[in-house]
C-alpha cells in the first residue's frame, strides 16, 4: 500500500516513520522545502523518542521519503493522511484553512481510489467540508475518493511506542471499502492485540475532542481539589491515591500541579468549547476547566510570593521549562506561563530544562537559561519545580541548599517528599499538601 502524509509536524512526521516501520512505502509531504532536505538527510526537526531512529531506519530501507512536490506522489497513493495543524483562532476556534489547502491537492493530483484521511485534531463535521471541497476541486473522479477520520492519540514523548502499539485505532467511515482499506493498512496492529473501533466520521471526530477535554478535566479537578486541601489541611496526593483505587475512577491524569499545556490540550478544550456553543450548546463545565487550570499557575506565583514577600530583586530558578518532561516541547507550557508570570512580577528568573532551553528562551526571551539545574539554582532565593523530570528527583538537596540564597522550594509537581524535604532543612510548598515552613 502506498502512503503520502501532508504536513510533517509532530503528528505528521509520526505517522511517516511508523507507517514506514511497518513496511508501507510512505512518502511525506511539506511546503517548507528546507524541512523537506533536512529530513531526506536524515535530521529529525524536533526531539521526540525513537522518531530519529526510525526515520534513519526507513530512509535507509528505501520505503520513506519527503517530497515538497505533491503532484509527484499523490497520484500514486491508495491513503493520503492529512496531517496539517490546526491552530486556534482569537476566537478558540480551530482555524482549518491547512485542512482545505490539503483537501485542494489532494482533488488536484489524486488518481484513482484514493481515501483520505483526516489525522489532525478537527471540529466534528469538519469531514463533510472536505469531501465538498473535493468534488468541487475534482469533478472528474470525485466518488473514487473517499474521507475517513482516524484520530490520533499520541502522547509526546511517547508518541512513536503509541503509534506502533495504539491502546485503540478509531476509524469513523461511510464507505464500505474506505474501511476495508483502512482495517487492511492497521492490520499489522490489529494482529498484534490493537482494538480497531469503527464508527460514522462525526463521531469518530468528537470522541476526540472528548477523550482531550475529558483528561483535562481530570486534571483540573485534581487541581481544584489540590487547592481545598490546602486550606483544609488534607493532602491531594493520598485523596487522588483513595479516588484512584476505585477502578471506575482511575489514578491516572490525577496529579495536580501546575495544571496541563502543550499543543492539544488547551486548544482542543477551547476548540470543543465553541464546537459546542455553535451548534447551540453551553458547555460551561469546559469553561470551568480551563479556569482551574489557569488557577494553578496563580497559586504556584502566590506560594512564591508568600515565600519571598517581594518579587524585585530576587532571583528564582525554574527547573523544567518544557511543557512536561520527555519533550522539548514549549508550546502552552505551564513552566513558562509561571516563568513569565514571576518576570512580571519584577523576579529574575533562570530557567533549565535538558531538553527545551532554546525554545524556552524563543518563547519568553526576558528568562536566563542555565546549563545545568546547579548553576541555575545557584544564589537563587527560591527554585520552582515546574516540569517533573526525572532527573530533579535525584538532585543531591545538600547541594541544593549549600547553592542557594535561601533554602525555598515551590514544587509546582509534587516530585518531592515533605519529609525528607523538612529534614533537609528546606521551606518548602508542594502542591496541594501540607506546606514544610
Ligand atoms: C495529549 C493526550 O494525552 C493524547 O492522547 C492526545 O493525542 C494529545 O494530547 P500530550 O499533549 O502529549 O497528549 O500530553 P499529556 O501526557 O496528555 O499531558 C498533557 C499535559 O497535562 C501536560 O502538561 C502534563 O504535565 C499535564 N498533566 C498530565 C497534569 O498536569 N497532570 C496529570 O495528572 C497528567
Amino acid at each position: 500500500m502506498r502512503i503520502c502524509v501532508i504536513g510533517t509536524g509532530h503528528v505528521g512526521l509520526i505517522t511517516c516513520v511508523s507507517l514506514a516501520e511497518l513496511g508501507y512505502e510512505v512518502v511525506g509531504i511539506d511546503s517548507d522545502e528546507e524541512k523537506m532536505e533536512q529530513l531526506t538527510r536524515g535530521v529529525s526537526p524536533f526531539f521526540e523518542p525513537g522518531v530519529q531512529e526510525y526515520l534513519t531506519k526507513g530512509l535507509a530501507a528505501g520505503n520513506l521519503r519527503f517530497s515538497a512536490q505533491p503532484e509527484e506522489c499523490i497520484p500514486d497513493a491508495d491513503v493520503v493522511f492529512v496531517c496539517v495543524g490546526t491552530p486556534a483562532r482569537a476566537t478558540g476556534e480551530a482555524n482549518l484553512i491547512a485542512v482545505e489547502q490539503a483537501a485542494t491537492v489532494v482533488a488536484k493530483h489524486a488518481s484513482g481510489r484514493t481515501v483520505v484521511v483526516e489525522k489532525s485534531t478537527v471540529p466534528a463535521g469538519t469531514s463533510a467540508r472536505v469531501k465538498r471541497t473535493l468534488q468541487r476541486e475534482c469533478t472528474d473522479q470525485a466518488e473514487e475518493l473517499e474521507v475517513v477520520s482516524n484520530p490520533e492519540f499520541l502522547r509526546e514523548g511517547m508518541a512513536v511506542e503509541d503509534s506502533l502499539h495504539p491502546d485503540r485505532i478509531l476509524i469513523g467511515a461511510e464507505a464500505e471499502w474506505a474501511f476495508e482499506v483502512m482495517r487492511e493498512l492497521y492490520r499489522p496492529l490489529t494482529d498484534q492485540g490493537s482494538p480497531l473501533i469503527e464508527t460514522n466520521i462525526a463521531t469518530a471526530e468528537l470522541a476526540k475532542h472528548a477523550c482531550n477535554a475529558f483528561l483535562a478535566l481530570k486534571i483540573s479537578y485534581a487541581n481544584a481539589l489540590a487547592r481545598i486541601c490546602e486550606r483544609a489541611g488534607a493532602d491531594v496526593v493520598s485523596v487522588a491515591d483513595v479516588m484512584g483505587s476505585d477502578p471506575r475512577i482511575g489514578r491516572a491524569f490525577l496529579n495536580a500541579g501546575l495544571g496541563y499545556g502543550g499543543y492539544c490540550f488547551p486548544k482542543d478544550l477551547v476548540a470543543f468549547e465553541r464546537l459546542a456553543a455553535r451548534s447551540g450548546y453551553n458547555f460551561g463545565l469546559l469553561h470551568e476547566v480551563a479556569a482551574i487550570n489557569e488557577q494553578a499557575i496563580e497559586a504556584a506565583v502566590d506560594k512564591v510570593k508568600d515565600a519571598l514577600w517581594n518579587l524585585e530583586d530576587k532571583k528564582i530558578a525554574v527547573l523544567g521549562l518544557s511543557f512536561k518532561p520527555g519533550t522539548d516541547d514549549v508550546r502552552f507550557s505551564p513552566a513558562l506561563a509561571l516563568a513569565a508570570r514571576l518576570i512580571e512580577e519584577g523576579a529574575r528568573v533562570v530557567g533549565y530544562d535538558p531538553e527545551a532551553s532554546t525554545g524556552a528562551k524563543a518563547e519568553v526571551p526576558e528568562i536566563e537559561i542555565a546549563p545545568d539545574a546547579y548553576e541555575a539554582l545557584s544564589g537563587a532565593h527560591c527554585a520552582v519545580v515546574a516540569t517533573e523530570w526525572g532527573e530533579f528527583a535525584q538532585l543531591d538537596l545538600e547541594r541544593v541548599k549549600s547553592e542557594m540564597a535561601y533554602p525555598v522550594v515551590v514544587d509546582g509537581r509534587n516530585v518531592f517528599d515533605p519529609q525528607v524535604m523538612r529534614a533537609a532543612g528546606f521551606v518548602y510548598y508542594p502542591a496541594g499538601r501540607q506546606p514544610v515552613l
